[in-house]
């Protein structure tokens, strides 16, 4: 038996002919050593398994983060659904988050209701279409009229008063509920990283926006942890020259002044300053995003894409099958 290990374990394998000492104790004793250190290791590794992994430091119990309620106005084009799944996606990201979808539409359109039940978030589905009198004319430009502003308002109805969800949580937040509304249109480009920075806003929160007003970014300027002014290029008396996107707005504050809200007739690029002149004062708006250094939303646009073939095809009634949802 000896001999046989000898032959494996010996560095240089003694023959085995008759008579022939071999001695290999030292290598079969180091081998047994080797053996030895390595059960060692797999024990030690097998109690690290047991112990309970270290508490992480930061993220505390989603229950106790403050909830952010995203608003976002949406109406029927042939991206709609691209933007919403794009948008629907970054949120899925963020914990603690309420997402309220106001559709421009008499009721609820099977696209928007099968993306929300799909989306897995918090949701409710609103509906509300805009007046005739505000809705843009064809061949106007985008920004002649405001787009959005009923749908804005009525998530503010809901938060206040409730009524009209038409899918999703049907229940406003109970009196005394921690949180902060967002407005978040459906094309723009959102980091997670933007929604930590709101979440624990206490009267108006603000951060720059990229690819606005003709410029690279749009946004309050800074000192001393303090907004001073705003840095743009359009209207810079407008008394918030801030993006839609650049601002967020704790949620008791919102509740504590029932008026607060969009004003449709408000002149061009005054939609914000219409909501926010009912709820603070410009030096008392709170910087986010490292003093407002940091771009984490973006004011992208979609192309609207060209159906020319679409349009050709369907003339030989041979159009992509109007049963596939796009
Ligand atoms: C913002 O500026 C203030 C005052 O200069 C400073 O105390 C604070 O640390 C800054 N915050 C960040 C996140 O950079």
């Amino acid at each position: 038996m000896l001999n046989v290990l000898c032959v494996v374990l010996c560095p240089h394998p003694c023959f085995l002919g008759p008579g022939q000492p071999c001695d290999c104790l030292p290598p079969l004793r180091a081998a047994a050593e080797q053996l030895r250190q390595k059960d060692l290791r797999i024990s030690q590794l097998q109690a690290d398994l047991r112990r309970p992994p270290p508490a992480p430091a930061q993220p505390p119990e989603p229950e106790a983060l403050p909830t952010i309620y995203v608003v976002t106005p949406t109406y029927a084009r042939l991206v709609q659904k691209a933007e919403l799944v794009r948008l629907s996606q970054t949120l899925s990201l963020v914990p603690r988050l309420h997402w309220l979808l106001v559709e421009d539409a008499e009721g609820p359109t099977p696209l928007v209701s099968g993306l929300l039940a799909a989306s897995g978030l918090l949701f409710t589905h609103l509906a509300v279409l805009t007046p005739k009198a505000q809705r843009l004319r064809e061949g106007e430009p985008g920004w002649v009229r405001p787009r959005g502003v009923e749908q804005r308002n009525r998530a503010l109805d809901w938060l206040r008063r409730g009524g009209g969800a038409v899918g999703g949580e049907k229940d406003p937040p109970p009196a005394g509920t921690r949180g902060v509304v967002y407005f978040a249109d459906d094309d723009n480009t959102y980091s997670r990283e933007l929604f930590e920075e709101m979440r624990w806003t206490r009267g108006v929160s603000v951060w720059p926006v990229g690819l606005v007003g003709g410029l690279r970014f749009e946004g309050p300027r800074v000192q001393d942890g303090r907004v001073v002014g705003f840095h743009t290029a359009w209207e810079p008396n407008r008394p918030f020259p801030v993006d839609m996107a650049g601002f967020a707005v704790a949620l008791p504050l919102l509740l504590a002044k029932p008026n607060a809200q969009f004003d449709a007739t408000a002149p061009r690029g005054h939609l914000e300053s219409s909501l926010l002149s009912h709820l603070v004062d410009p030096k008392d708006l709170e910087p986010r995003a490292a003093n407002c250094t940091r771009v984490l939303v973006w004011h992208t646009r979609t192309e609207k894409p060209k159906m020319k073939q679409e349009e050709q095809l369907q003339r030989q009634g041979r159009g992509s099958d109007p049963a596939v949802e796009v």
